[in-house]
């Protein structure tokens, strides 16, 4: 089921999880056929969260290699959406869940894998670090448009408070839309993130939020069909400006949907 609205995108409503993972590796599965065609790499663009994790699974072969083999591997770059401020081992790391889940298994070698560096940084000097290999990487392939990196696919979960990324209410919306990335500053330390921002975010090709879970139906509705209020709820700062958006819900998520 579809329903197209200008401000918000496509919002599409999926029976289940598995349907819903299903989706999400057909759309990342068709968008890398695409650009593939016309140039050698694809930018995937991961979030961290327990949403994407049977997805990555999914491409990572578990249960039905279909997507570990359709999708050449060896061509895609993985970068993060966001990433906390823990070690690569560390068992809330963004980066180690995604190697746990795929990236392990679809053999991506360390020129393949732009994690989020934090060791013995403190979080301003990582949004740096990640600003800089993002230019670098993205220079270099000539995929910045109007200096911001144009990623291919974004994967992005929505957080219960409305958050998108690394970007909790109070973020600091007309700060965070200058820098690439940005280290908010947060009251609760372990909410403490290094995130990409909407500028990046919005540059993209394709951006796919997933959303599953009556937990998440309140604040799915208030972002779709609530008043506008992004410096609050971050995830109504997306809106690629030339890109498709689209919402990939269960029905669950979806049940208080107008
Ligand atoms: C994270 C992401 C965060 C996440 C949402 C949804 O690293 O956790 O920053 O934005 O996508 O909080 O998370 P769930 O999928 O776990 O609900």
């Amino acid at each position: 089921m579809t329903n197209p609205s200008p401000l918000t995108g496509e919002v599409r409503i999926l029976p289940d999880g598995e349907a819903l993972r299903r989706a999400a590796a057909d759309e990342i599965a068709r968008s890398c056929q695409e650009v593939l065609r016309a140039r050698k790499a694809f930018t995937l663009c991961l979030s961290g969260g327990k949403t994407p994790r049977s997805l990555y699974q999914l491409l990572g072969g578990e249960g039905d290699t279909t997507f570990r083999l359709k999708i050449p591997w060896p061509q895609v770059h993985f970068f993060w959406s966001d990433e906390r401020l823990v070690p690569a081992d560390h068992p809330d790391s963004n980066y180690a869940m995604a190697r746990e889940a795929f990236l392990q298994k679809v053999n991506a070698t360390r020129k393949q894998v732009h994690r989020i560096r934090t060791e013995g940084m403190t979080p301003g000097q990582a949004a740096t670090d990640y600003e800089r290999e993002l230019r670098a990487f993205f220079g270099e392939h000539l995929m910045l448009r109007h200096n911001v990196p144009r990623f291919d696919f974004v994967l992005l979960g929505l957080g219960a408070d409305g958050h998108a990324a690394g970007l909790f209410p109070g973020w600091d919306a007309q700060r965070a839309m200058r820098p690439l990335v940005v280290a908010p500053k947060v009251r609760d330390p372990a909410q403490a993130r290094i995130s990409l921002t909407p500028l990046v975010f919005n540059m993209a090709a394709t951006i796919v939020f997933l959303v599953t879970g009556k937990d998440k139906a309140p604040i799915l509705k208030q972002v779709l069909e609530g008043p506008r209020t992004p410096e609050q709820i971050s995830a109504q700062a997306i809106k690629p400006a030339e890109g498709k958006l689209l919402w990939l819900v269960d029905k669950d998520a979806a049940s208080l949907l107008a």
